[in-house]
């Protein structure tokens, strides 16, 4: 027995209907003071990244200047306009992980990953980033991987903690 699939219509997808939901979410969102921060955060939620054409669907529904909504966008490390891999590691190098080995957490990991910070492994798995405090600072240093915070961490012991991700 055969099953008749549709054809897909992603290629032919116009602008409106590729981020039909964004769309709506900007109608909310019109005429109200500091909207374009919540934008953004919602529009990478739910497209994963802000590509150049996503800000700039964005930039025409808000009647702003591109460059401001890119600017914003590169401003804040919270905004990517790159793919992120499936796991954000961010390394804590807040003066509390740092005093207590943050920098050699990061190095073992940029070494392991073969990536720099802002990076995403080829295989698209792994995003490395760092950031300036995760609010565990009595027991450094720490990282996070997505919402999961790893505190104490000893470098020679990244591979374990990439391997219990899988
Ligand atoms: S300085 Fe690293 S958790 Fe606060």
């Amino acid at each position: 027995m055969s099953t008749m699939v549709k054809p897909c219509k992603c290629a032919t997808e116009t602008k409106e209907e590729l981020y039909y939901k964004i769309s709506e979410i900007i109608e909310d969102y019109r005429g109200k003071e500091g909207s374009l921060i919540p934008i953004l955060h919602i529009a990478q939620g739910i497209y994963g990244y802000l590509t150049p054409e996503l800000l700039q669907f964005i930039a025409e529904k808000l009647d702003m200047p591109f460059s401001k909504v890119y600017g914003v966008a590169t401003f804040y490390s919270y905004f990517t306009i790159t793919p992120r891999g499936e796991y954000t590691i961010r390394v804590c190098l807040g003066t509390s992980c740092y005093l207590q080995g943050g920098k050699k957490v990061l190095a073992q990991l940029k070494k392991q990953l073969g990536i720099e910070i802002g990076q995403t492994t080829p295989d698209g798995k792994y995003t490395l980033e760092v950031v300036r405090c995760i609010g565990e600072c009595g027991i450094a240093p720490n990282i996070s991987i997505n919402n999961t915070s790893f505190t104490q961490v000893d470098p020679d012991k990244i591979g374990e903690i990439l391997e219990s991700l899988s």
